[in-house]
């Protein structure tokens, strides 16, 4: 979904190459020395991931194979370079007690594989390469992809599926478009280590939901109020995930736009053609 993006949105002078799974296996040293070695590029941004969190409860060795060592090849690779190189990660990487947005310096605490997986990940990226940025970020809905919470909802509207969704999950939705313009805005800075971008503003995922069918000619689709605990998922999600900053603004990047002005933004954007990778 975010990789998607980054290709769409990629300003005039970047020349992007996206690299799709097919093509490249993160969790593979030597595939990624080669992909690098064959293409060159000035700067890596660093999208792939295992992001299904229920699925890696399952099978821990392959969450810490993608979303661990895969970082930590590329960054080996990327450092030894000299290439600038943008490391995604996630809100999952914190225990969800503060009720306050969690900024760059609070203390990580992951309660899910996934999450240990993304922490470990970023710890590897950090060790292997000390000029990489780290762009955290949250609750992505985008206009590529096929995963997102907002294709979710409407899926099920239009399949006639009963919504049941949970409002003791409180954290930044955010639009991949806005945050591809902000990684478009950090690449050429000298800004180092972890940033947290999302749209800010705050949400529980219910009323996220609820603003997603009102947003899309919806507004008399019921949506049943649950309890996290009710739907029994394998992995445990933070109660609170809010993403704040203490480095943004920075000269080149302002704090990104309100979610509901995001979402209003996806909703009415249409489908986003071209090729998705
Ligand atoms: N989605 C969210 O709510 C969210 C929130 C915070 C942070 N993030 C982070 O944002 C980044 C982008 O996520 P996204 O939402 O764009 O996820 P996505 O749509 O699931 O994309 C992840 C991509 O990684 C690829 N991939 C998986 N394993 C790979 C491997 N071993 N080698 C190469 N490619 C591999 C996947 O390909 P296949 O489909 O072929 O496996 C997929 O194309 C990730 O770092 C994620 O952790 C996501």
């Amino acid at each position: 979904m975010l990789g998607s993006a980054l290709y769409r949105l990629a300003p005039a002078h970047v020349s992007p190459d996206p690299v799709g799974h097919y093509e490249l296996d993160v969790a593979s040293e030597a595939s990624v020395r080669a992909a690098i070695t064959e293409r060159e590029p000035d700067a890596v941004i660093h999208c792939a991931a295992w992001t299904a969190v229920d699925a890696c409860e399952k099978d821990v060795e392959r969450a810490f194979r993608v979303n661990a060592d895969g970082p930590k090849f590329l960054a080996r690779e990327t450092a030894k370079r000299g290439i600038r190189l943008v490391h995604i990660s996630t809100d999952f990487v914190f225990d969800g007690v503060k009720r306050t947005p969690y900024v760059e310096s609070d203390a990580t605490d992951p309660l899910s594989v996934y999450g240990r997986s993304k922490q470990a990940g970023e710890e590897n990226v950090i060790r292997s390469h000390p000029g990489a940025l780290i762009v955290r970020t949250s609750w992505t809905f985008g206009r590529e992809g096929d995963g997102d919470f907002v294709r979710s909802i409407l899926s099920a509207v239009r399949n006639g599926t009963k919504l049941r969704v949970v409002t003791d999950q409180v954290g930044s939705p955010t639009y991949v478009d806005d945050l591809a313009e902000a990684i478009y805005a950090l690449l050429p800075t000298e800004e180092t280590g972890v940033f947290h971008v999302a749209n800010t503003g705050e949400t529980d995922r219910y009323h996220f939901a609820r603003a997603v069918l009102d947003g899309s000619g919806y507004p008399n689709v019921p949506i049943d109020a649950i309890k996290a605990a009710e739907l029994k998922l394998p992995a445990p999600r933070p109660a609170y995930s809010t993403l704040g900053s203490e480095r943004l603004p920075i000269s080149s990047l302002a704090a990104l736009r309100d979610w509901r002005s995001a979402l209003h933004a996806r909703l009415t954007a249409g489908p986003a053609g071209g090729r998705e990778y």
